[in-house]
C-alpha cells in the first residue's frame, strides 16, 4: 500500500514538473523555472556544500546572529512551544534556538521542506538535542505550514522561522502575498523570524553565487540534469553557462543559465520541444 501511494505521489510531482516546464520554457516570453526544482537529492547536497564556501558568508552570518542572540529571541516564549521552519534544509543554524528553548521545556520542532534528504539529515542532527522532539514535514511551504498549524495543541505557541534569505527566491509581489498567507496561518502570540541578507558591494554578492570552485554553477546546472533524468529531456549541460548577476533595480542577485549557442532541446516523454537562441537564458 505504501509503495503504491508513493508511486502515485511521485507521478503527481512529475505531472507538476512537466506542467511547470511547459509553462516556464514554452511560449515566447522570458524562460523561467521555479527555484524549488533546484532541490532534488543532488541539488540539496550541493546547496549544503555551498553553505561552507568562503564566498558564501550568509549561513555563517545567520549562525553567528542566532548563536549570539538565541536566549534573547526565545525569551518571550513561555509555556508549550512549537518551532516550525519553512525551507529548513538540514536546520543546522536552528540548533542554537532549539538548544535555548529545549533547556527550559519540551519543544516540538517541525522542519518543513520539499527535500526528503535534507529532512532526514535534519532529524538525525536535531533529534538528539535535549528536550526537542523533531517532526519533519515533507511538503511545500504553505501546505506544510497548514498541516503544522492544524495539528498543534490549543495553548501551544508557534515560533516560525524563515531563514537564509530564502524569501529572495520570490518576486517582490509574490513575497508580499506569501507573507500574507503565512500571517493567515498564525495566531496572536506566535512569532515569525525572517532572516534576510543586507545589500553589499555587488562584487561580493555576485562572488557568493559564482564561486571559484564552481559549486554554485553545478547547483544551477543540476536543474537541467534533473529535467534530463525525470522528463527524459536531452539538455546538453555544456551548451549552457551559469551566470550570477546583480539586479540593481530589484536589489537582488539572480542566477541564470545562458545558452552558449542556438540549439533545440527535446523531451519526448512529455512531447515537448523548445528552441534556445544564442545567449537566450533561463
Ligand atoms: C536557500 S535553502 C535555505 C536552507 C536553510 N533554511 C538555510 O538557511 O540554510 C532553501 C531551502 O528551502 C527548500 N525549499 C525550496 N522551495 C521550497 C518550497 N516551495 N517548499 C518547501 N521547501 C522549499 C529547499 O529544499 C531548501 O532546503
Amino acid at each position: 500500500m505504501r509503495a503504491t501511494a508513493a508511486r502515485a505521489a511521485h507521478s503527481i510531482l512529475l505531472d507538476e514538473l512537466a506542467q511547470d516546464v511547459r509553462a516556464g520554457l514554452g511560449g515566447s516570453g522570458p524562460k523561467t523555472l521555479p527555484s524549488r526544482y533546484l532541490y532534488d537529492d543532488l541539488g540539496s547536497a550541493l546547496f549544503e556544500a555551498i553553505t561552507y564556501l568562503p564566498e558564501y558568508g550568509l549561513t555563517r552570518a545567520d549562525e553567528r546572529i542566532l548563536r549570539t542572540h538565541a536566549d534573547e529571541i526565545v525569551a518571550g516564549f513561555r509555556g508549550p512551544c512549537l518551532v516550525a521552519e519553512l525551507g529548513s534544509g538540514t536546520g543546522r543554524k536552528t540548533r542554537w534556538l532549539l538548544e535555548a528553548l529545549g533547556a527550559r521545556r519540551r519543544v516540538t520542532y517541525c522542519p518543513i521542506d520539499i527535500s526528503g534528504v535534507a529532512l532526514t539529515r535534519c532529524e538525525q542532527e536535531m533529534g538528539p538535542i535535549e528536550g526537542v522532539r523533531v517532526e519533519p514535514v515533507e511538503a511545500d511551504y504553505l501546505t506544510g505550514l497548514s498541516m503544522v498549524a492544524s495539528r498543534r495543541r490549543p495553548h501551544e505557541r508557534m515560533l516560525l522561522l524563515f531563514l537564509g534569505s530564502t524569501i529572495g527566491n520570490f518576486e517582490p509581489s509574490e513575497a508580499m502575498k506569501f507573507i500574507g498567507e503565512v500571517r493567515r496561518r498564525l495566531r496572536p502570540g506566535d512569532g515569525f523570524l525572517l532572516g534576510t541578507d543586507l545589500v553589499k558591494p555587488a562584487a561580493t554578492l555576485v562572488a557568493a553565487y559564482d564561486d571559484a570552485l564552481g559549486v554554485t554553477a553545478a547547483f544551477n546546472l543540476n536543474l537541467l540534469q534533473r529535467l534530463n533524468q525525470e522528463l527524459e529531456a536531452d539538455f546538453d549541460l555544456n551548451r549552457f553557462e551559469h551566470q550570477a548577476r546583480w539586479n540593481e533595480c530589484f536589489r537582488r542577485v539572480e542566477m541564470h543559465l545562458v545558452a552558449r549557442r542556438a540549439h533545440t532541446v527535446r523531451s519526448p516523454a512529455i512531447l515537448f520541444v523548445v528552441g534556445f537562441g544564442e545567449h537566450q537564458e533561463i
